[in-house]
């Protein structure tokens, strides 16, 4: 009978991991894609949130969908990305989530969350206080292995760079339109940040982004 049990469960286990699902993954509702303010008012009005008083309001799933989309989302139904750079493999830089919730990984095919970890490590990851209290802080991550032969052109990480600084820019205009700022940063607490996003040898934390609702 027991191990019955324990076939049933191994099997149910085994179909969980084959899916490659976990119960935590957060499918993100639609990214807005029409409407809000012109690009010329938003270019117009960009600024980073204040290190003083920068706000603390939740961020809701609706608006963080949103603003990764802006970040390295699918557009032109499924023919491109807003930010590309790795022809379809995996990208090379790679946005997580980190939230009271726990630590996300986006996934730009799914334009969904996968879950790292269930844990709150908000106040791990930066000695800011603004930072620690803030909703939802992306962290940019260099993924030196997916550049494949793109590697041979990667002076210095410029491909990963010059990735990320477009990734960030629409970061600023999507979440100021929404009514949400953020900082670009590169201070952090990287060794934290690599333990608590469980990052391995190829991958590098370079900057992270606060967010709050005004
Ligand atoms: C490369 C770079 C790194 C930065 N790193 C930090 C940082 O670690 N901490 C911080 O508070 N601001 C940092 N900033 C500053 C803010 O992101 C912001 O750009 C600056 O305060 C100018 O404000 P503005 O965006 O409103 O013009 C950095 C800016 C740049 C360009």
């Amino acid at each position: 009978m027991l191990r019955r049990v324990i076939l049933f469960l191994s099997v149910i286990i085994g179909c969980f991991t084959a899916a490659g699902a976990s119960w935590a993954d957060i499918k993100l509702p639609e990214p807005k894609r029409a409407g809000g303010e012109g690009i010329f008012v938003l270019l117009e009005r960009r600024a980073s949130g204040t290190r003083g008083a920068f706000p603390r309001n939740a961020v809701a799933d609706e608006e963080l969908s949103a603003i990764l989309w802006a970040a390295t989302g699918r557009n032109r139904d499924g023919g491109g990305w807003t930010v590309p750079m790795a022809g379809g493999r995996p990208p090379y830089v790679k946005i997580y989530a980190v939230r009271p919730d726990g630590v996300f990984l986006y996934d730009w095919d799914e334009h969904s969350l996968v879950e790292i970890s269930s844990k709150n490590v908000l106040s791990d990851i930066s000695g800011d206080g603004f930072v620690r209290e803030s909703p939802c802080v992306l962290i940019f991550v260099t993924d030196a292995k997916n550049l494949g032969s793109m590697s041979r052109a990667n002076g210095n990480n410029a491909l990963m760079y010059t990735a990320s600084g477009a990734m960030s820019q629409n970061v600023y205009l999507a979440a100021d339109s929404l009514g949400i700022s953020t900082r670009y940063m590169i201070s952090m607490n990287a060794g934290e940040v690599t333990r608590e996003l469980r990052l391995e040898g190829d991958e590098t934390p370079i900057c992270i982004m606060p967010l709050g609702k005004r």
